[in-house]
């Protein structure tokens, strides 16, 4: 496949590999997906889905992916915006995100930060997500999502089930801290996200189901 990642653009990583592998068998009907950078995801899963949409709040990250999906020959519907606000009212079989959730102290903005910088507790995107995704998703309909323990996988877990969705990991990576975490060890002890000695993280892939109908 072939991605475009001009400056502004985040360059994927592992994690969207981990979503890619744990979602692809739920792949079908309509596909949302919510922060898709490089459009990585939404390619890759593309050719299993009856439509495929991507939403970014870059406009270079919208720009890369409607050319990208050009150059593979793959048709995606790319829209700019805040989360689900350009797919209001919309409603999709399938949902999944690797959205910002690095903790990341407050301060002048790193260049790129937006891609990565999941505010004070990494949850500034991940709580909007578990609050708005649900109801963009069909009865039966399948949300994953993406991201570090040090961004509470557990709050994820238990926002998707207030909202009415099973929720459980469907697939997990322990490891060392990547470059960006690592460059912020002090924020992440400050904050209780780090503890003990080891410097770890675990990536999470979080499925929620909405309940099919009866
Ligand atoms: C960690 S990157 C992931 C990119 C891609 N999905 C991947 O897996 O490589 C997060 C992306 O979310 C986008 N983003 C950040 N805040 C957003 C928001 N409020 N609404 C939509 N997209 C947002 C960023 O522009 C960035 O492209």
């Amino acid at each position: 496949m072939r991605l475009l990642t001009p400056r502004g653009v985040f360059r994927p990583r592992s994690d969207a590999g981990m979503l890619i592998d744990a979602a692809r068998e739920h792949i079908r009907g309509d596909v949302l997906d919510v922060c898709t950078g490089s459009g990585v995801i939404a390619l890759s899963v593309a050719p299993a889905a009856r439509t495929m949409t991507a939403v970014d709040a870059s406009h270079a990250a919208v720009l890369a992916v409607r050319l990208a999906a050009l150059l593979n020959g793959v048709t995606v519907e790319v829209l700019r915006g805040d989360l689900f606000a350009s797919v209001a009212g919309r409603t999709f079989d399938v949902i999944v995100s690797n959205p910002p959730y690095l903790p990341t102290p407050a301060g002048p903005s790193a260049r790129g930060s937006h891609a990565w910088d999941g505010g004070h507790d990494g949850r500034t995107i991940l709580d909007r997500l578990c609050r708005e995704a649900p109801a963009h998703l069909r009865p039966g309909g399948d949300l994953f999502i993406v991201q570090s323990s040090l961004a509470e996988t557990d709050r994820t877990l238990a926002m998707l089930e207030e909202a009415g969705l099973s929720a459980g990991v469907a697939a997990a990576h322990h490891g060392a801290l990547g470059p960006l975490a690592s460059a912020r060890t002090d924020h992440l002890r400050a904050i209780g996200a780090l503890r003990g000695p080891g410097a770890v993280e675990e990536i999470a892939v979080v499925r929620g189901r909405r309940q099919p109908p009866p």
